[in-house]
């Protein structure tokens, strides 16, 4: 075979070759290009060429070489993607289990929320719901708090604008809400409303300048005291369990005259005596009383034909009593391994 002959053979040759791993590619190369390879003895034989075939022949060696060359590149690139690939499926082993996923659990606030709310649907409350963004009156004035007093100082209330009659202000307690729903109906009312409410405090364990309420209202006719303290005796048998004891303490509200406040025996000690109720056996857990006259008035309702009692509770302190969490930041912070010592609840 003469140098032409060769080249033909061999491209031939190569054509029909596709090596698939490694070693076949390594084999390829020392045979096509290595030291004692083809394209190197086919160069050695055209030193002896006549001068006269050496410019076209050349021209066609050099071509032979370049197209060895790129064909092994091309082998290569194939074997290295093909590789990565293989790898990639050793990697995934189908006989393993799936992944898990983690769920949420819900928050001891909302937790305890709807177990209130819960109580008091089946006592036949409806739940209403207003602006977090209040005026004075809705806040304040209509519910009977004279001009001066502290509750409207600033260091209660965030103030949002000043106005000549009517202040905006963060509300500092969902009692504006049963404002609105006077205003807005026709008695007979029984409702709570729950909400967030925020107060100028500083943050510390025990205080903070947002928290939770549910209030509640029964505004009809021939609501009594006794009517109150038969609901709100029921709520705690519903929420801490029976033969968990109550008791009433005379109290000041602007918007309810009597007021009270209503303590429960200590959920913790059952009693005895504990830090959470600071070893009186008694914990107070909201705050009640008659609807003032004055306030059924400023919602235009006829004192004189509807009586009504309100209460009104903080939500971080009954999750307290239930959970006992010594540091109410815990509830704000979101950390999950707070968080996730709550039920988790697939809806
Ligand atoms: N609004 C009162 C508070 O935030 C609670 C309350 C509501 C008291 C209704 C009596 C009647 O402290």
């Amino acid at each position: 075979m003469n140098i032409h002959e060769s080249i033909q053979h061999y491209t031939g040759e190569i054509n029909s070759i596709n090596p698939v791993t490694p070693a076949e590619l390594e084999s390829f190369r020392i045979k096509y290009l290595g030291s004692k390879g083809v394209v190197r003895q086919l160069f050695e034989e055209f030193k002896n060429v006549s001068p006269d075939e050496k410019r076209l022949l050349g021209k066609i060696l050099n071509e032979f070489k370049q197209y060895v060359e790129n064909k092994y590149k091309a082998f290569q690139e194939q074997l290295t993607s093909s590789t990565s690939v293989q790898e990639n499926e050793q990697k995934e082993d189908l006989t393993l289990p799936g992944e898990g996923f983690s769920l949420g659990s819900r928050h001891p606030l909302s937790l305890v929320h709807k177990e209130i709310v819960e109580i008091f649907k089946r006592m036949g409350f409806s739940v209403a719901e207003g602006p977090e963004i209040e005026d004075d009156w809705h806040n304040f004035s209509a519910l009977n708090f004279p001009e001066e007093h502290p509750a409207r100082d600033m260091q209660d209330t965030f103030f949002i604008k000043k106005q000549k009659d009517n202040d905006i202000a963060l509300r500092t307690h969902t009692s504006s809400v049963q404002v609105r729903m006077m205003e807005m109906g026709k008695p007979p009312f029984r409702a709570i409303m729950p909400g967030r409410v925020y107060r100028n405090e500083a943050i510390s364990a025990r205080a903070h300048c947002f928290f939770h309420q549910v209030e509640g209202l029964y505004v009809a006719k021939e609501v009594s005291f006794a009517d109150l303290k038969q609901t709100l005796f029921h709520f705690v048998q519903e929420l801490f369990g029976e033969g968990t004891k109550v008791r009433f303490r005379p109290s000041y509200f602007p918007f309810t005259e009597p007021s009270a406040e209503m303590d429960i025996s200590c959920t913790i000690c059952k009693g005895a005596g504990c830090a959470m109720c600071k070893s009186s056996g008694w914990v107070e857990i909201l705050g009640c009383g008659m609807v003032d006259p004055n306030v059924l008035e400023n919602c235009k309702i006829d004192s004189k034909e509807y009586t009504g009692f309100a209460f009104g509770m903080g939500i971080e302190r009954i999750t307290n009593l239930k959970y006992v969490i010594k540091d109410l930041r815990l509830f704000s912070e979101n950390d999950i391994r707070f968080l996730k010592q709550f039920e988790t609840e697939i809806l």
